[in-house]
């Protein structure tokens, strides 16, 4: 059988316009996403801060617009004071999260300037693990409020004397879970985020704010935890957080690469769930997503548990350094391909993490920086996924895999960005043994050219980069044709596409 996708790609079939922000990132007190990965004093490359030159050239050129902080479970124990003021009077603490010490030589105000310097803004999140309102008060006050106030002026004091006017802010970090420090149950955490929300606003009525979702799709609380907690939160917040990462636990490609499906399946239920809660409150407001953690997490999980046993309470371990592979860039470019899909509702999202953790980042602590290989899906969506997104009016050749039946062989979506008169379309050939024929019919795009058309193939599904070579990267690709609209290929099975068009100079 002939294994063949049929695309229509119509300027007027608009999805909605793709938010920037939904090529976020973050950066947690974890491993060493800080210490040895953003932030290195002795390294030749640390500028007058401490912060990694070369990180931040890799950060840049990945246009991140904005990055999550300080955590993740990390933020439920925190104490953001012991990050600021002088170095010298900062004391160490155990961080019950990683069972690490967090020396607190980086803190809130080190972060404001890195983020400065990488292009970025700043995503803050509150702990809503052992503290409460009071202490989000407080934070918030420090950060955006200019007044003759305590926590103003002790902001003004430290050395910073203009607010930050930090706009995004996180209620709570994955509340629902066991292994938070301070878990909720819905109803606690519920009244506990309403309570915090009012006064937040109160402070600073033009912050936006995310209600804490489920830790991800399988959680047994999933998706009542969402209808509970939003009765309470509702009126107060602007997004719903959801977080979702995938492993290809049994080396099956085949089914891993279906596991977007999955993510697809999370979000529309999300949905479903602020939009039953909307319509209980007779509300006018429709709530946005934000999937403020997605990535790939599985390769390091024996590792961290071994260093959680060997040497507990060490400072910056080599916590979560997944070493990615060609599949996991192309689950990567899924999972991107169905955040655009949804552009309409998730307005936000963070692929967890940055540097170092889990990360497109990594950092040799005696040497340079290089990229993962899901560095350059990432790359390709947050350069050329920005604009609206349009429906991906697909018929593709369908297989099924050990868990998912009917998954379509070639998952797509399109963006057109009308200021630069260009539209990209993203593909995956996610089969795992044929090449599909794929057509695409561009309509409404007079005058288009082909500009690039990009694609990562490679035969070894398990090929990973390092410091020093880079087996996995992307190349551009000559075998197409483009006559009145039509764009064919042969898609190489097992591959990431990016289809470059743009008006005729
Ligand atoms: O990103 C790593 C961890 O994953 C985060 O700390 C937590 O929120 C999630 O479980």
């Amino acid at each position: 059988m002939i294994r063949k996708a049929r695309m229509i790609v119509d300027k007027e079939y608009k999805i909605d316009e793709v938010d920037d922000k939904l090529f976020g990132s973050f950066i947690e007190h974890l491993g060493r996403a800080v210490y040895t990965g953003i932030y290195q004093p002795d390294h030749p490359m640390a500028d007058e801060e401490g912060f990694r030159k070369d990180v931040i050239e890799l950060v840049k050129e990945l246009k991140v617009p904005i990055v999550r902080y300080p955590g993740g479970n990390f933020v439920s124990n925190y104490f953001w004071e012991d990050g600021v003021g002088p170095k010298e009077s900062r004391n160490p603490r155990l961080d019950l999260a990683w069972t690490t010490i967090e020396p607190n030589l980086f803190g809130l105000n080190e972060f404001m300037s890195w983020a400065k310097k990488a292009g970025t803004e700043v995503m803050m999140a509150v702990n809503l693990g052992t503290r409460g309102v009071a202490d989000a008060c407080n934070l918030l006050e420090y950060c955006n409020i200019d007044a003759n106030s305590y926590y103003s002026n002790m902001r003004k004091a430290h050395g910073y004397e203009k607010p930050y006017g930090i706009k995004y802010w996180c209620l709570g970090n994955e509340m629902d879970g066991p292994w938070q420090v301070g878990a909720k149950t819905a109803k606690e955490y519920g009244r506990l985020a309403e309570e915090t929300a009012k006064a937040m606003k109160m402070i600073d009525p033009s912050i936006k704010l995310v209600s804490c979702g489920s830790s991800f799709k399988d959680m047994p609380t999933f998706p009542e935890w969402e209808a509970i907690t939003l009765e309470h939160t509702y009126d107060y917040v602007d997004y719903i957080s959801l977080h979702q990462y995938y492993g290809n636990r049994g080396n099956d490609t085949a089914d891993y690469l279906a596991m977007s499906v999955d993510m697809e399946q999370f979000i529309e239920t999300v949905i479903a769930a602020s939009d039953y809660v909307k319509a209980k409150k007779r509300s006018r407001k429709k709530l946005m997503l934000s999937f403020d953690e997605w990535n790939v997490w599985y390769h390091s999980n024996d590792a961290d548990n071994q260093i959680k046993e060997r040497k507990p309470w060490s400072v910056a371990p080599p916590l979560l350094e997944d070493i990615y592979n060609f599949e996991d860039a192309l689950l990567v470019g899924l999972m991107l391909i169905t955040l655009l899909k949804h552009a309409d509702r998730v307005k936000m999202a963070c692929l967890a993490q940055l540097v170092n953790v889990i990360a497109p980042i990594m950092t040799d602590e005696k040497g340079g920086a290089w990229r993962q290989t899901i560095f350059y899906p990432f790359l390709h969506a947050s350069s050329y996924g920005r604009g609206i997104a349009l429906h991906p009016v697909i018929q593709s050749t369908k297989h099924d895999t050990s868990n998912h039946e009917d998954v379509s062989d070639v998952e797509v979506v399109a963006v057109y960005n009308p200021e630069y008169e260009e539209v990209t379309i993203f593909a995956v050939n996610r089969n795992i043994e044929h090449d599909v024929n794929f057509t695409s019919e561009l309509r409404g795009f007079k005058n288009y050219e082909v500009l690039e058309y990009i694609v990562m193939e490679n035969d070894d599904m398990k090929a990973v980069n390092t410091l020093s070579s880079q087996n996995v990267k992307p190349e551009s690709k000559t075998e197409y044709s483009f006559d009145d609209g039509i764009f064919t290929t042969d898609m190489k099975k097992c591959s990431w596409n990016v289809i470059r068009l743009g008006l005729k100079k």
